[in-house]
């Protein structure tokens, strides 16, 4: 069931947008080499509290953070723990917050000190991913133009994308419908409609796109060890473009 929002309900989704914006402004003033990944979530999980939001993922399915914290050739849903940071991670932080009973959620990954140049490319093509995938994004939008678009940026540049997951509606629900993969065929899927609001956000790995999941069900990792970087954004569809309500 695909949700268009009504303005009300546009006004509380940018509210829930707005905490998670100034979240991760504020993980990338504090992150650095020798704190753990346990201390980032904490950081993440006192700034939603003091902003009068909930950290959506907390309890989520009895996931044990406030933020997935996953660090190199983790590719999603990272554990916080006893993990420290040190000089050359890439770091991905994943905030949802809640508020007003509406969701926002957006992911950046942060370069811990020196990081390799092959890394921060990683990072740097991985962002640019997600703007590719928005360009000419409105209303009538062919839903799986934003994938084929994606996917065209990353492995233009020799990088993998990742299958196993993919973006989605959100509103209520942190998850709604529709999926939006990171891949696909040019004007196939679902035409976008205006007061759609979908996530979307590229993951991709610096070697092959197969992942697996670790036994605590959560960690998802590249099969081949290689590093992977998440970058999103909650997106409004528009009539005639797309707002971005997490920068
Ligand atoms: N923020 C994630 C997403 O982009 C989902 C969080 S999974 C959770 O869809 F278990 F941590 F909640
Ligand atoms: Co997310
Ligand atoms: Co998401």
């Amino acid at each position: 069931m695909i949700y268009v929002k009504n303005p009300e309900e546009i006004g509380k989704i940018k509210a829930a947008c707005a905490v998670v914006r100034d979240v991760l402004a504020y993980v990338g003033k504090h992150i650095r080499a020798g704190m753990t990944t346990k201390e980032v979530d904490t950081l993440v999980h006192d700034y939603i509290v003091a902003d009068g939001a909930t950290p959506s993922s907390l309890g989520y399915y009895g996931f044990p953070g406030s933020a997935c914290i996953s660090v190199n050739e983790v590719v999603v849903h990272g554990i916080p723990g006893d993990l420290v940071l040190k000089d050359g991670d890439i770091v991905s932080v994943d905030v949802t917050a809640e508020k007003n009973g509406y969701n926002g959620d957006a992911c950046r990954t942060y370069c811990i000190g020196n990081v390799s140049p092959e890394r921060r490319k990683l990072v740097k093509v991985t962002e640019e991913c997600f703007f590719e995938g928005i360009r000419d994004l409105k209303a009538g939008t062919p839903l799986y133009d934003i994938g084929y678009r994606v996917q065209r940026h990353a492995e233009a540049n020799g990088f993998g994308v990742v299958r196993a997951f993919v973006g989605h509606g959100i509103g209520r629900e942190m998850h709604e419908d529709p999926s939006v993969p990171n891949y696909g065929r040019k004007g196939t899927g679902m035409r976008l409609k205006a007061g759609m609001t979908i996530c979307i956000e590229p993951m991709i790995t610096q070697g092959d796109w197969r992942v697996k999941t670790l036994p605590d069900g959560w960690t998802t990792v590249t099969q081949d060890g290689s590093a992977a970087a998440h970058y999103e954004n909650t997106v409004l569809i528009t009539e005639d473009g797309a707002e971005i309500l997490t920068l």
